[in-house]
């Protein structure tokens, strides 16, 4: 009978599982501080202090106040973000934080230039990427680092999906929790899986399989949202450091099921960002392949509940709540 009850308590609360990435501190790009640990759980959670030195929050003036977007550090004077963050926005409007957690906090810098991908298309999205170059540097510290962008070759790019599918990738962002919903303060972070393009799930949403990837969890639940726009989604690699695969995009929505969120895919865009920023930024030391391989991994299996932490979150307290309350029902 309890076999059964915490059998049925397991599959309805679903257990959270907790993952640690060790980042090598050592490194020039793709790593702030030296681990991150991230937990598999519904809708994301807020980030640990300085594990992603590279997240920037960035402030555009509008008519009536201001809008939010999301982006990352190449070098101290350039940033990476969306092109229709940027598109048709003077750079006096723009000021971007960097070194804090929290949205708007942190060195503040206004911009210089702003550079649009030249095809950027607003009805279509593609090549939604932009460039802005900052007034003053940055400076630079253990909070405030450069992500790695990929060196993938060409004839890796054109021999299928790259980054592959399937993989667990990390998307960060201030954006709001839910549609529709209020601004978080903190930076936030979620897990998700790339998903191949030749799946109806993204083929129905993305335009061009070489510019943009999908990425999400098959059957929703977990997405970025409302402000994350131009934010960072990265892949950690066997070099151990975190690289930027992606550009927060678009999505239908926020987290719902059959439509996965829409990232412009970098590794496309490596002599483009060479050429505007006269190569202002850094490749990862080794190697460019994934470290965290769901098919070799426990952290792939959601089902599979040994040998991963049970996380002491709300859901190990949900857990333990329902059990002791089952038990004194039977007393
Ligand atoms: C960390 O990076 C440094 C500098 O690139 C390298 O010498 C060292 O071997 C790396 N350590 C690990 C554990 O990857
Ligand atoms: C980047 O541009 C420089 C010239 O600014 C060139 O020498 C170098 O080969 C380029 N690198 C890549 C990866 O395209
Ligand atoms: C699985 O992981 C182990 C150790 O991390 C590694 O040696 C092995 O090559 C991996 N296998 C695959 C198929 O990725
Ligand atoms: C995870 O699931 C896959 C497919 O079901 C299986 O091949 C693999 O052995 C599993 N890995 C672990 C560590 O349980």
């Amino acid at each position: 009978m309890i076999t059964v009850w915490v059998t049925f308590l397991f599959i309805t609360i679903g257990p959270s599982y907790q993952y640690t990435y060790s980042c090598n501190s050592s490194v020039t790009c793709g790593c702030s501080s030296g681990s991150q640990s991230v937990t598999r759980i519904v809708g994301g959670e807020t980030a640990g202090t300085n594990n992603w030195g590279w997240a920037v929050s960035i402030k555009i003036g509008t008519a009536t106040g201001s809008a939010l977007c999301g982006g990352s550090i190449l070098s101290s004077t350039w940033i990476i973000t969306a092109a229709h963050c940027m598109s048709g926005v003077a750079a006096s409007k723009v000021t971007i934080y960097a070194g804090s957690s929290a949205r708007f906090a942190g060195q503040s810098r206004a911009a210089s230039s702003i550079t649009v991908h030249p095809s950027y298309n607003s009805g279509t999205k593609a090549n939604d990427i932009a460039l802005i170059q900052l007034s003053t540097p940055l400076t630079m510290s253990t909070a405030v680092k450069p992500v790695c962008i990929p060196s993938v070759s060409s004839a890796t790019l054109a021999a299928g999906e790259w980054p592959p599918a399937s993989l667990y990738v990390v998307a960060v962002g201030w954006g709001t929790l839910a549609e529709g919903g209020s601004l978080p303060l903190y930076l936030q972070q979620v897990t998700i899986q790339t998903i191949a393009y030749t799946a109806s799930t993204c083929s129905n949403v993305l335009n061009d399989p070489q510019k943009q990837l999908c990425a999400g969890v098959p059957g929703g639940s977990k997405d970025t949202c409302q402000g994350d726009s131009g934010g960072p989604l990265m892949m950690f690699t066997t070099s151990n450091q975190w690289e930027l695969v992606g550009l927060t995009s678009y999505g239908y929505g926020c987290a719902q099921a059959q439509a996965m969120g829409v990232y412009t895919r970098v590794a496309y865009y490596q002599s483009w960002i060479n050429q505007t920023t006269s190569n202002a930024y850094i490749n990862p030391t080794l190697s460019v392949s994934a470290k965290v391989d769901p098919s070799n991994s426990t952290w792939g299996n959601a089902t599979s509940l040994s040998d991963n932490t049970f996380s002491s979150s709300s859901s190990f307290m949900f857990f333990s709540l329902l059990f002791t309350l089952f038990f004194l029902m039977y007393l």
